[in-house]
């Protein structure tokens, strides 16, 4: 039987009872995946190895597919962006869906162009890699929150959501 040190099994078994808490809070769907690694980085400062793979365990993903999202989302905290960001994902999955004519309704929306930032700082409209939606491809990210099959009529509702939510 694996020694595992009791420092390390305490450790260990902090961090799945965070991962639980977090998929309690945000469900166990694959919508679920950004919200936990967001809120599992804000708490504990780092996303491990382990924790990539009990999160991909808890949501049914795989390992591969949550370290790609992490590891691309975590550069996304930088740079100045409205109160609210839209992030349309344009990876192969959603591209072959319409995330084109998705950005391009969301640009007429906003009156902006993909990259800017509305004149009133509200909104900022960004393109994003693979958020782990590709099932309900084309896919956005409304600030945290994963929005799948989408289709341009829903895009003035996602707008006005955003926009009455707080950031
Ligand atoms: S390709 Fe768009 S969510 Fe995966």
């Amino acid at each position: 039987m694996l020694n595992v040190p009791v420092a390390l099994a305490t450790e260990q078994s902090d961090l799945i009872d965070n991962i639980d808490a977090l998929i309690e809070e945000h469900g166990g769907g694959r919508d679920a995946l950004i919200p936990v690694l967001q809120d599992l980085r804000k708490k504990r400062h780092d996303i491990s190895d382990l924790a990539m793979q009990v999160i991909a365990d808890r949501l049914g993903l795989s390992p591969v597919e949550v370290q790609g999202v992490a590891t691309f989302y975590s550069f996304l905290q930088v740079g100045e962006t409205g109160q609210h960001t839209i992030r349309v994902c344009r990876t192969l999955s959603c591209s072959f869906a319409g995330a084109t004519s998705i950005a391009k309704k969301l640009e007429a929306e906003l009156g902006i162009s993909m990259g800017e930032t509305t004149a009133d700082g509200q909104v900022t409209l960004e393109w994003a890699n693979c958020i782990g939606m590709c099932d309900q491809a084309p896919a956005l990210l409304a600030d945290q929150a994963a929005v799948g099959s989408l289709t341009a009529a829903r895009v003035g509702e996602i707008v006005a959501n955003l926009k009455a939510s707080k950031a």
